[in-house]
């Protein structure tokens, strides 16, 4: 029977095997699965482990800040923040195929950690790369002992064939509530822990069609109106997470004022679930859902209309990318 405590203990010492005198790059995205992977990982071999976090442009508005003041301050680790933005849109430019989106993502933040390295080396020699992968992950990506192959998750059916780093991934056998009971016993903050899952790939696996600088743009306005009205209805436990998608190359007709507007949906996907594998879609309140809807389409110019995603999972995924 595992406890907690003897998950991290296992963990810690498989690391420490592994890793040696070496040294560690960890990439941090802001989410759950990473910043546990990386407390572990400083756990045991301490500064040793330096956590990079890539801004790909693809980012939520407010997680820059989280990262670089709440994880710093909780954990004292080591952190380099990379501005990849233009990196990422370019390579994903004319991109509309969501395994292809996947690919580019998962390469780029590789060549972006592969450049840490360079920049790192007179500090030493980092040759191990920590992802927070999880159970799921390795499932879906095709990568278990199923055939499943439906979607390709960034840090794992993402890799490039070249990859120069050898892998830590201390919660490849875990489950999300797992990993947030090793982030708890390890000392990081209910702030970090409880936070909702949020794909590595970020908006890009959003935004259905190319993206667009514009259109990222578009989408964090009205992902950051639907958080914050959930926040405010305290349905924020309730819900597993709730992706904000737009529908870039559709557009239809609507009215504001006395004019004819010509713009894009959203979809709401708010979802509830108990590790991802499969999912309900959440009766959210009516009022909840009218707030967000009147806000989003008087707030954000090129949306005029908001959709509800009522698919569970199977067959819909949770993210529709
Ligand atoms: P799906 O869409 O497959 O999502 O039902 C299941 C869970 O995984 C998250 N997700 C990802 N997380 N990298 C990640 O770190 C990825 O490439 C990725 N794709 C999906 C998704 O947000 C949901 O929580």
């Amino acid at each position: 029977h595992w406890t907690t405590a003897s998950i991290v203990d296992d963990q810690v010492s498989r690391i420490r095997e592994q890793i040696g005198e070496g040294r560690a790059i960890c990439g941090l995205s802001g989410g759950v699965d990473s910043a546990v992977a990386a407390a572990l990982v400083q756990r045991a071999i301490g500064d040793r482990l330096t956590c990079v976090f890539v801004d790909h442009g693809l980012l939520r508005s407010g997680e820059r800040t989280q990262v670089e003041r709440d994880y710093v301050s909780a954990t004292g680790v080591n952190l380099v923040t990379v501005d990849a933005r233009e990196r990422f849109l370019g390579a994903l430019a004319g991109v509309t195929d969501p395994e292809r989106k996947r690919k580019i993502i998962g390469r780029e933040f590789i060549r972006v950690f592969e450049q840490a390295e360079r920049d790192l080396k007179a500090e030493g020699d980092y040759r191990f790369l920590v992802q927070g992968t999880l159970y799921p992950d390795v499932v879906e990506s095709g990568g278990g002992t199923g055939t499943s192959n439906i979607k390709s998750h960034h840090n794992v059916g993402g890799l490039p064939e070249d990859l120069q780093f050898s892998l830590v991934e201390p919660l490849r056998l875990l489950f999300k509530d797992e990993v947030r009971r090793v982030g708890l016993e390890l000392g990081l903050p209910e702030t970090i822990v409880a936070r909702q899952p949020f794909p590595g790939p970020g908006l890009g696996i959003r935004i259905i069609g190319e993206v667009t600088a514009d259109r990222l743009d578009t989408l964090r306005a009205a992902d950051a109106i639907a958080r914050e009205e959930l926040t405010a209805a305290g349905l924020d436990r309730e819900i597993w997470q709730c992706p904000v998608v737009l529908l870039a190359d559709v557009r239809s007709v609507g009215v504001q004022g006395d004019g004819r507007t010509y713009g894009h949906p959203i979809v709401l996907r708010p979802v509830s679930s108990e590790d991802a594998m499969t999912a309900d879609w959440t009766r959210l309140p009516y009022e909840v859902l009218e707030r967000i809807s009147t806000r989003v389409t008087n707030e954000v110019a090129e949306v005029n209309r908001v959709t509800l995603d009522v698919t569970s999972k199977p067959p819909g995924t949770i993210e529709w990318e």
